[in-house]
């Protein structure tokens, strides 16, 4: 590190520099780091923070295989869960769909991912590489050149500028990466859903050996096991829905109610551990390249969280992005690089349209004139679901798809 003399501002460097640590951040400098590209991770929170960070924990067969192509998968190949069924209660009964024997017939793996996270770094760290954590990213500058610059704001209050080659935005959809898109350089594709989920952490046991989506006239209710004794759980609700206007009864009252448990069986109990009210919007950034700037998972694109594909869309983003940066610095082959945007983009776009269409097939439609127009369409969409071979193929390749 040097101090540069005139702005008295310390400084570093680093061929590739990775704002955030989340699964984007973490497998692309994994990949990075053994290809023998120097690079650093600059991550706001502290590591405990990052390693204990409950979040998603549904990885596509495709995202287990980036990981076991590049040796990542410990913990996951130990300790992670196939999970091939759900399983939909409406008023019509339940039905089942055995996905894992579906269509391309593949399973998911559950695995919490914190746990991931914390064996991603584990291994980065192992291998010598460079991180700096409770160092938040204020701005990226210059990325039109070949040397942009990352200026952090680290611990101690000190400002840190990281030059690098290039800069890999993996700081979600609030980082410093879409905060240095050049104004009117970037389209920006939004929707927002009109529907709201209370999510639920319980320190419970699952209750259905499925992935579980319950239709109520009441609101959507879900259930998805993450590990052998915690179990999440979303309940639809009210926009502006407070998380602790909710008791744990009135949430296990709820969810007994929407997943008929009088008919189908009771949800075993247990303390709520997180509850967090999540307003289901996507949105989409086109292009996700600015000249030495690369958007990388949230940071490219938000998903809602209807299909779990968020954490498995950053894995395979940070996957094509490494081949692509180890083929320009490794090799002089700059042409990877320029194709990065729109293979991602291909990949979002169809995690999109099938997380679009799992919204209205759970969801009643809300505030528009033709709602009952609506509410029949989707009572269709789910007999066509529950009854055509077809249909139920193109679930399954699209619900474990990437
Ligand atoms: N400077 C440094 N770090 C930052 C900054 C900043 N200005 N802003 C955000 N971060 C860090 C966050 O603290 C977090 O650790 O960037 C990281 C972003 O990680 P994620 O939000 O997990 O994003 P990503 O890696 O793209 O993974 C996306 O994983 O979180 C799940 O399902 C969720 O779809 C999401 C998926």
């Amino acid at each position: 590190m040097t101090e540069s003399t005139h702005a008295r501002v310390a400084e570093d460097s680093a061929e590739v520099v990775i704002v955030g640590a989340g699964p984007a951040g973490l497998v692309l400098a994994n990949l990075l780091l053994r290809a023998g590209v120097d690079c650093v991770v600059l991550e706001r929170s502290g590591r405990d923070d990052v390693e204990n960070r409950a979040r998603a924990g549904f990885l596509a067969p495709e995202t287990v295989r980036v990981l076991q192509r590049h040796g990542l998968d410990g913990g996951l190949s130990r300790r992670g869960q196939q999970h091939g069924v759900c399983e939909f209660r409406t008023v019509d009964g339940r039905f089942r769909l055995d996905y894992e024997r579906l269509g391309k017939g593949e399973p998911h793996t559950v695995y919490p991912q914190h746990e991931l996270v914390a064996d991603l770094l584990g291994q980065y760290v192992d291998a010598g590489g460079r991180v700096r954590f409770d160092t938040e990213a204020v701005s990226i500058d210059d990325i039109g050149g070949s040397a942009p610059t990352v200026t952090v704001r680290e611990a101690d209050g000190r400002t840190v500028r990281w030059r690098g080659r290039y800069v890999a935005a993996c700081d979600g959809r609030h980082g410093a990466g879409r905060r240095a898109l050049p104004p009117g350089a970037v389209r920006r594709h939004h929707r927002d859903h009109g529907v709201s989920w209370l999510g639920l952490l319980a320190e419970a046991p699952p209750s259905i050996d499925a992935v579980g989506y319950a239709v109520h006239p009441r609101g959507f209710a879900g259930h998805m096991a993450r590990s052998a004794d915690i179990t999440r759980y979303y309940l639809q609700c009210a926009r502006g829905t407070r998380p602790e206007s909710w008791t744990d009864k009135d949430i296990w009252d709820e969810l007994d109610l929407r997943m008929r448990a009088e008919e189908f069986g009771p949800l075993t109990r247990g303390r709520v551990i997180q509850r967090t009210v999540i307003d289901l919007e996507s949105d989409v950034l086109e292009p996700l390249r600015h000249g030495a700037l690369f958007l990388v998972g949230d940071a490219a694109a938000l998903i809602s969280p209807s299909a779990a594909k968020g954490a498995n869309l950053a894995v395979l983003e940070a996957e094509i992005l490494a081949l692509a940066l180890v083929a320009d610095l490794n090799d002089g082959d700059p042409e990877p690089l320029t194709h990065y945007s729109a293979r991602a983009l291909d990949h979002i776009w169809r995690a999109q349209e099938f997380s679009h269409w799992m919204i209205r097939l759970l969801h009643a439609a809300t505030g528009t004139d033709d709602a009952a127009f609506q509410e029949g369409l989707r009572h269709s969409r789910m007999a066509s679901l529950r009854t055509s071979a077809g249909h139920q193929d193109w679930f399954a390749e699209n619900y474990v798809g990437m």
